[in-house]
């Protein structure tokens, strides 16, 4: 039932009907994932009606009490709900009658929804650095077991030069630990709270932004009522640029594997339980795990100009637009975090075969090698490249196990496959994991502390040990 609506409900017209799955069909549908959020954003709402003597003492635990047990229950959405913040009021006023009525004292749905969104977008952020983290881990720890084994090195597709093992799969690590620093830069963004500013110019008590912003766990309150509202979309735009950048990564990733595991290369085996197979040819060992992830990434230029455009040149102040950024942001996210939790066992099971590797080691690999050895015999650098150059037909073919190694290990400058550097990128990862464990472990003990009934720390009072009773 709506909220707005005054009389009595009548019989639905086919019009009625029709706007209202029109305008909340599909959207109830990403409403089902901001649910707990809402009742969290209630909870804490209620300490701020309670602080301005809006509800009594009593009334505001019953409320907070009733919030808690509608956690409990598997809320259902449909499109005759309109969305989750009207199922939530209604069902408090179900359970507790009048008194679920003051639930919306000093709050619009225009400020709830951008608490529900940003709660929701923390949690999934976090869900993402932390499957980031153990795929870089998994890239880390294969690239130092493999930081020796040659692996030739493409450009244009072609062969290059010699490369490693090791400065491949370090190569993916650093690329998603920069990742890391966009998606740090983006939780500053998020991290406020938008709750007190209503439909977006302000409300008529001077409610405790701060009480609230602290007891939903955001870091700080965000200030002016218009902007909470020009801000949406915004942020979620800027987290799925730099969602796009960890994507941009992982289909990359993506396509190397389902190159170099294909038997043209056969450089790797991906475990066999991230292949699957084909309902016609037996002999079949598809990399599908690998095709989905890349073929997700391609929905992030979609996600992005969607939300791009709903943006562009709309007028400040809520418009119902800003519903249809719901969907990029859940569809977006959920992918992410997808896709990096079945990347990092995959990697950690990568087998590697080294004689492969070895083989496509062909003589023209190393022509680059032949000019520079021909520098440091004193030869102009352009002089001893036209020299290689114009006996390329006459290089040997026949390639040895030394020759190869010894020039993976002559390219020892930081980053060169002689020197990759993992150790220092291990110790940042120590240090990000801690970091992102630390902050996200206070988020979820914030969101505990609120599902805890109040009255649970009287039980405690009484199970206190009595004066004089030293046990
Ligand atoms: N479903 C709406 C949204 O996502 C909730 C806010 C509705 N506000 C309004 N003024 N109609 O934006």
């Amino acid at each position: 039932m709506k909220t707005w609506k005054t009389g009595e409900e009548g019989e639905k017209t086919g019009i009625e009907k029709l706007v209202e799955n029109f305008t909340a069909g599909a959207d109830v549908g990403y409403d089902q994932c901001l649910a707990e959020y809402d009742i969290y954003g209630s909870i804490a709402h209620v300490h701020a009606l309670e602080k301005l003597d809006l509800v009594t003492s009593p009334e505001a635990k019953k409320l907070r009490n009733g919030l808690r047990k509608l956690l409990e229950k598997d809320i259902s959405l449909d499109a005759g709900d309109e969305d989750i913040h009207s199922k939530v009021e209604n069902e408090i006023t179900d359970a507790l009658g009048e008194l679920g009525k003051k639930l919306h004292t000093a709050r619009s749905r225009n400020d709830q929804v951008l608490v529900d969104i940003r709660l929701f977008t923390k949690a999934e952020l976090f869900r993402i650095v932390r499957e980031l983290l153990s795929l870089v881990e998994s890239l880390l720890y294969f690239g130092s077991s493999q930081s020796d084994t040659p692996m030739v090195g493409f450009t244009h597709y072609r062969k290059a030069m010699p490369s490693s093992v090791g400065l491949w799969a370090g190569s993916y690590a650093e690329a998603l630990l920069d990742d890391l620093t966009l998606l740090e830069a983006n939780l500053e963004l998020i991290d406020q709270s938008p709750l007190g500013a209503g439909a977006g110019y302000g409300i008529p008590v001077n409610l405790d932004r701060e009480l609230t912003a602290e007891t939903l766990g955001f870091s700080r309150v965000q200030n002016n009522a218009i902007y909470v509202m020009n801000s949406r979309g915004k942020f979620e735009f800027n987290l799925l640029s730099a969602v796009a950048s960890v994507q941009l990564d992982l289909s990359r990733l993506a396509s190397d594997l389902i190159s170099f595991s294909d038997k043209e290369f056969n450089f790797f085996e991906i475990p066999e339980k991230f292949t699957t197979g084909s309902s016609i040819m037996p002999q079949k060992k598809n990399p599908d795990v690998l095709e989905l992830v890349r073929g997700r990434s391609a929905s992030f230029p979609g996600h992005l100009s969607s939300l791009f455009s709903l943006l562009h040149g709309l007028r400040s102040g809520y418009s119902r637009d800003l519903q249809e950024t719901k969907k990029s942001l859940i569809v977006g996210l959920g992918d992410t975090g997808d896709s990096l939790a079945v990347l990092a066992p995959l990697v950690s099971g990568l087998g590697v075969n080294e004689e492969e590797l070895m083989d496509a080691f062909s003589g023209e690999v190393f022509a680059t090698d032949r000019v520079f050895e021909l520098v440091k015999d004193g030869l102009p650098f352009r002089e001893a490249y036209r020299r290689v150059k114009n006996n390329l037909d006459s290089q040997v073919e026949e390639v040895s196990e030394d020759q190869i190694r010894g020039s993976i290990s002559s390219r020892n400058h930081p980053g060169g496959p002689g020197n990759l550097g993992l150790g220092e990128k291990k110790n940042l990862l120590e240090r990000s994991k801690e970091k992102w464990a630390e902050r996200e472990s206070r988020f979820v003990d914030c969101l505990r502390e609120l599902r805890k009934p109040e009255g649970s720390s009287e039980k405690y009072e009484d199970q206190k040990p009595k004066a004089g009773n030293n046990e």
